[in-house]
């Protein structure tokens, strides 16, 4: 069997990372979530007083980006591969609405995005890997073997993240969780160093009206019909 290189770019909160993990697993493969890279560099500042109110002290940031240490450590109690920051576990932390206010205006800074970007090349070099993310295949993997661009409407992805959050017992209102979608849709795919955008030879699913399972069904098929 080949060695592949795939990449699972989209909107946020389409399921991708939860995708990218079952199509890992089922290949063998080891799945990277680019976006815990931009979520924990966010904490960093979060924890360095490197953002006030919301604003972010992009110039007193970029040079601290070499403290930054970021690295992935496979847990076999929950099957997942958990974010450490400069050794520390950061998973559940980097996954607030706290952190999901602020990554996206953290993740348009050029200094961070190359940062980000070098990190997530190292950890493809030896292929075999579903890294999901914005610019995965337009950026980080232009000759990726397989690219997919996820999308679904923002109401019903909201509505997805809403479950989640009342799973976890968060109290956010609905109204919150959209604004927070539309927010971030918005700052991706506007943003001019490396937008979120779908690269020309990457196949859409629209998963609007798809459960995970039938996601990964669909995603799994078009990898067949490509190997
Ligand atoms: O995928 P996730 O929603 O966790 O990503 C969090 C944020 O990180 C995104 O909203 C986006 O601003 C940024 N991101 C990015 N490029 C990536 C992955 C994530 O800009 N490859």
């Amino acid at each position: 069997k080949q060695d592949l290189i795939i990449a699972i770019d989209g909107h946020s909160s389409t399921g991708k990372s939860s995708l990218s993990k079952l199509i890992a697993k089922q290949l063998g493969y080891t799945h990277i979530d680019s976006g815990a890279m931009y979520r924990a560099v966010t904490l960093f500042a979060y924890q360095n007083d490197l953002i006030e109110g919301n604003k972010v002290l992009v110039e007193q940031l970029v040079p601290r980006l070499e403290e930054i240490f970021i690295d992935f450590r496979y847990n076999t109690a929950n099957n997942l591969n958990e974010t450490y920051l400069n050794g520390v576990n950061v998973e559940d932390e980097i996954r607030g609405l706290q952190v999901s206010s602020m990554v996206s205006p953290i993740a348009v800074i050029p200094e961070v995005r190359d940062y980000c970007v070098a990190l997530q090349q190292k950890m493809g070099e030896n292929k075999r890997i579903v890294m999901d993310g914005r610019d995965i295949g337009t950026t980080v993997f232009p000759n990726a073997d397989i690219k997919i661009f996820i999308t679904a409407s923002a109401e019903i992805r909201a509505k997805r993240r809403f479950l989640e959050f009342e799973r976890e017992g968060k109290t956010i209102s609905f109204d919150e969780v959209l604004k927070n979608v539309i927010e971030r849709d918005h700052i991706d795919s506007t943003r001019e160093y490396s937008p979120l955008r779908k690269a020309e030879d990457a196949i859409e699913v629209d998963n609007s009206n798809l459960n995970l399972e039938q996601t990964v069904e669909a995603v799994m098929k078009i990898i067949s019909s490509k190997k």
